[in-house]
C-alpha cells in the first residue's frame, strides 16, 4: 500500500513541477526593467506603471514590424527634473511634456510639485502617463513667492536630493540630468544630443534673454563666450534649458545645489554651474551650438473672465 503511494507520488512529481514552472513563466512581468526603475525610488517616490511596450519601442527610428531589439544596456538614463505648480494651464503643460518624453528612450521623469502635498491632479496624470517617473513635492516658502525672485529653487533641489539618495549605495549607472521646465518646447533631437554628456554639456536656447536665441560661442570645439542680449556679465550666460549634467558629476559634487541666499533670477544657472564646472570644460552640443533644439516658450495667462464664481455646471470636470 505504502509503496504504491510512493510510486504514484514519484510519477506525478515531474508533472507537478512542470505545471509550477509554466505558471511561474506566465505570471512573470513581461517588462520588469522599467518597473524596477520606478520601484527603487526614494521614500517620497511614487511608482507609476511601466510604460506600454518596451522602452526601445519609443524610438521612432525602429521598424515596428520587426521584433523589437532591447535598448542597449549602457544607454545612459536621462533624468528630467521638472518643477511644476498648480494653475489653470498646468495639466495642458504636463500633457505636452509627457507627449514629448514618451518618445524618448530610457528617460526617467522627476516631477516635483511646488505644493505642501502631492495633488490628485498630478498623481492621476502621472499614473496614466506611461513613463518611468518619480513624484515629489516641496512647497516654496511664502516669502519667496514674489515677482523678481528666482522660481523653483526648492523643487530642483528636491530632485537633486532624490537622485543622490537613489544612487548613494551603488556605483553610478550612466546617467544625464536635465532641468526641464514644464512650459518649454523640446525637440526630440535634443535628447540624442544630451545623452552623450560626459560632464556638463551646453547648447543654444530659442526665444530667451530678449532675443530670438542665446547661445554659447564656440571656437575649436571649446566654449569661449556667450551670445546674449541680457546680462552678458553672467559667468554662464545660459538658461536652465541650455545645459545637462552627467549623473557622475552630480554625485561627485554632493553639495552643489540651487541657493536662495543672494541669488537673483537669471543667475541661478550660473550659481549652480559654478559649483560643478568651468567654462573651459563645457561640452558644446547641437553642431557646435549652432542649432536651436529647445525653446523657452511661455504660456499666455489664461483668460477666465467669464468663469462663474460658484460651480454652475452639472458635472465636475478636471481641466
Ligand atoms: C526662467 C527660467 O527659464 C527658469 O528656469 C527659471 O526658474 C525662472 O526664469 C526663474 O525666474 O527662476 P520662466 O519662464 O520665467 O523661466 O519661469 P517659469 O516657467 O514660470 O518657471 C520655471 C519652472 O518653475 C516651471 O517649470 C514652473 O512650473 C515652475 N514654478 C514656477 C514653480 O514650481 N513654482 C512657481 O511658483 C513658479
Ligand atoms: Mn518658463
Amino acid at each position: 500500500m505504502k509503496s504504491a503511494l510512493f510510486t504514484r507520488f514519484f510519477i506525478l512529481l515531474p508533472w507537478i513541477l512542470i505545471v509550477i514552472i509554466m505558471l511561474d513563466v506566465d505570471t512573470a512581468p513581461a517588462h520588469p526593467a522599467p518597473l524596477l526603475l520606478s520601484l527603487r525610488g526614494g521614500p517620497r517616490a511614487c511608482p507609476t506603471p511601466a510604460p506600454q511596450g518596451r522602452p526601445g519601442s519609443r524610438d521612432p527610428k525602429r521598424n515596428q514590424s520587426r521584433p523589437q531589439p532591447q535598448p542597449e544596456p549602457q544607454l545612459p538614463t536621462i533624468y528630467a527634473i521638472t518643477p511644476t505648480y498648480s494653475r489653470p494651464v498646468q495639466k495642458a503643460e504636463l500633457t505636452r511634456l509627457a507627449n514629448t518624453f514618451r518618445q524618448v528612450a530610457q528617460l526617467h521623469w522627476i516631477l516635483v510639485e511646488d505644493a505642501a502635498a502631492r495633488s490628485e491632479l498630478v498623481s492621476r496624470f502621472l499614473a496614466r502617463a506611461g513613463l518611468p517617473s518619480t513624484h515629489l513635492h516641496v512647497p516654496t516658502p511664502r516669502r519667496y513667492k514674489r515677482p523678481g525672485l528666482p522660481r523653483a529653487t526648492e523643487q530642483r533641489n528636491a530632485g537633486l536630493a532624490w537622485l543622490r539618495q537613489r544612487h548613494q549605495h551603488q556605483r553610478a549607472q550612466p546617467g544625464v540630468l536635465f532641468f526641464a521646465d514644464d512650459d518649454n518646447t523640446y525637440s526630440l533631437e535634443l535628447f540624442q544630443e544630451m545623452r552623450t554628456t560626459r560632464k556638463v554639456s551646453v547648447w543654444p536656447v530659442g526665444l530667451v534673454g530678449g532675443r530670438r536665441y542665446e547661445r554659447p560661442l564656440v571656437e575649436n570645439g571649446k566654449v569661449v563666450g556667450w551670445y546674449t542680449g541680457w546680462r552678458a556679465d553672467r559667468p554662464f550666460a545660459i538658461d536652465m534649458a541650455g545645459f545637462a549634467v552627467s549623473l557622475q558629476v552630480i554625485l561627485s559634487n554632493p553639495k552643489a545645489v540651487f541657493k536662495r541666499r543672494g541669488s537673483q533670477p537669471g543667475m541661478q544657472e550660473s550659481d549652480f554651474l559654478k559649483q560643478i564646472t568651468t567654462v573651459e570644460e563645457l561640452e558644446p552640443k547641437a553642431n557646435n551650438c549652432t542649432k536651436v533644439l529647445v525653446w523657452h516658450t511661455r504660456t499666455e495667462k489664461v483668460n477666465l473672465a467669464n468663469e462663474p464664481k460658484y460651480h454652475l455646471d452639472t458635472v465636475k470636470i478636471e481641466v
